[in-house]
């Protein structure tokens, strides 16, 4: 499986069978599926053991409460399990189960035990479940659990002791009590961001605008609506090493809130025959941190730029503009797919000696990809 380029292996057991078939999964991982312990026709009657040694990192998805127990307790009498009792190499574990299971104390005796044993876990989020309730233990999005991949198998964490702020999503700013100016991000890309920054060690502040993402685990996150109380935020977190500006920020705001929903009949800000709101702008965040003074000012400023057309041009004038170190140009026309979407082409863009703009067009990657490509360059930079 094409898992940032890892060879994926997968086993089987007989409950997941009931979810999924091993055909699915074997040409989802282009590997053959594993399930059986002992095999009448197999030959690698010993696959439990050789699974164990030839993985970096064994993990279970989506492990069910059964399967915690099972581990908790050292039962060891299907493929998976016995796997899992072989091994020696970190087990990252992802439950996902009805509530009242989660909430269960014997279930979270089983937990405490597993860590204490030294097993990683994805806590579930809040949400639908598979049994029609809701509430927590829902598996966690793919993203957090690749992010923890990740931070699980970098041995090393080059960004330990520094200190990151990175912003994500809109911002909305309200006309009325129902009604405000936002945009389409959905925060993929500065969520990847904050929790890639987390797996290299860094301690980090997210500051997100209003998105369907939760916030994610172990990152002091920051919810905010409007762009002032972004900068708010911002200014709060400081000082840090390094600041990414991802948020797509709404350029301006309406010049005064309702206190009541405006009425189509009787409106006072919205002149009929014009239909015409009254705005001011917003403040730029990017460029606020930018021209802080150099004790306050983040080390290592990475603003983004969303544009629809010249895209170098615009970028690179960004960058200047706002007095930034770097900027990651972003194709968010309509025909690029970007917005809310996985994947991402981006071009970094920085300042030379001789202070000519440089270009190096990054290739059409997943957002954890990118975000991945970002942090290590900010590493590169920072540790010397
Ligand atoms: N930005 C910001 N505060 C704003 C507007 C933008 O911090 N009020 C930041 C964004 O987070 C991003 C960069 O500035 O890092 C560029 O944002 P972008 O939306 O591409 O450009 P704008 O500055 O809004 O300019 P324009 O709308 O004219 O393209």
């Amino acid at each position: 499986m094409s898992l940032n380029g890892a060879q994926v292996r997968c086993i089987l057991t007989r409950a997941g069978a009931q979810f999924i078939t091993p055909l699915t999964l074997s040409s989802l991982s282009g590997e053959k599926v594993y399930s059986e312990l002992f095999s009448h026709t197999d030959k690698n009657y010993m696959d439990h053991i050789r699974l164990s040694r030839e993985a970096d990192l064994i993990v279970v998805a989506p492990a069910s409460a059964d399967i915690l127990a099972r581990m908790a307790s050292g039962i060891a009498d299907d493929l998976a399990t016995t796997t899992l009792l072989a091994s020696n190499k970190p087990i990252l574990v992802v439950p996902a189960m009805n509530t009242l299971m989660w909430n269960n104390p014997a279930t979270q005796r089983n937990i405490n035990l597993l860590k204490n044993d030294s097993i990683h876990f994805v806590d579930p989020e809040e949400g639908n479940l598979a049994c029609g309730e809701i509430g927590s233990g829902r598996m966690a999005n793919i993203q957090e659990i690749v992010l923890k991949i990740n931070s699980v198998l970098y041995k090393e964490k080059p960004l330990n002791g520094f200190k990151g702020l990175i912003t994500s999503g809109p911002t909305q700013e309200p006309l009325d009590p129902v009604r405000f100016i936002s945009n389409h991000s959905s925060g993929k890309q500065g969520h990847a961001l904050a929790l890639a920054a987390a797996a290299l060690g860094a301690d980090v502040t997210l500051v997100s605008g209003p998105t369907s993402l939760i916030n994610p685990q172990g990152i002091e996150t920051i919810n905010i609506k409007t762009a002032e109380e972004m900068l708010n935020a911002c200014i709060h977190s400081l000082p840090v090493d390094f600041a990414i500006c991802c948020a797509a920020v709404s350029d301006w705001r309406p010049i005064k809130i309702q206190d009541q929903k405006i009425k189509k009949q009787s409106s006072k800000i919205l002149d009929k025959s014009k239909t015409t709101i009254e705005i001011t702008e917003n403040p730029d965040i990017l460029k606020s941190l930018a021209q802080l003074s150099p004790d306050k000012r983040p080390k290592l400023l990475v603003g983004f730029a969303a544009e629809t057309e010249n895209i170098l041009e615009h970028a690179g004038q960004k960058l200047i503009d706002k007095g930034c170190d770097w900027i990651i140009a972003n194709n968010v026309s309509l025909d690029s797919d970007t917005f809310g979407n996985d994947n991402n082409q981006v071009t970094f863009i920085e300042l030379n000696s001789s202070g000519e703009l440089e270009h190096e067009e990054w290739p059409k990657s997943s957002k954890n990809v990118v975000a991945q490509l970002l942090l290590k360059k900010i590493s590169q930079t920072l540790v010397i």
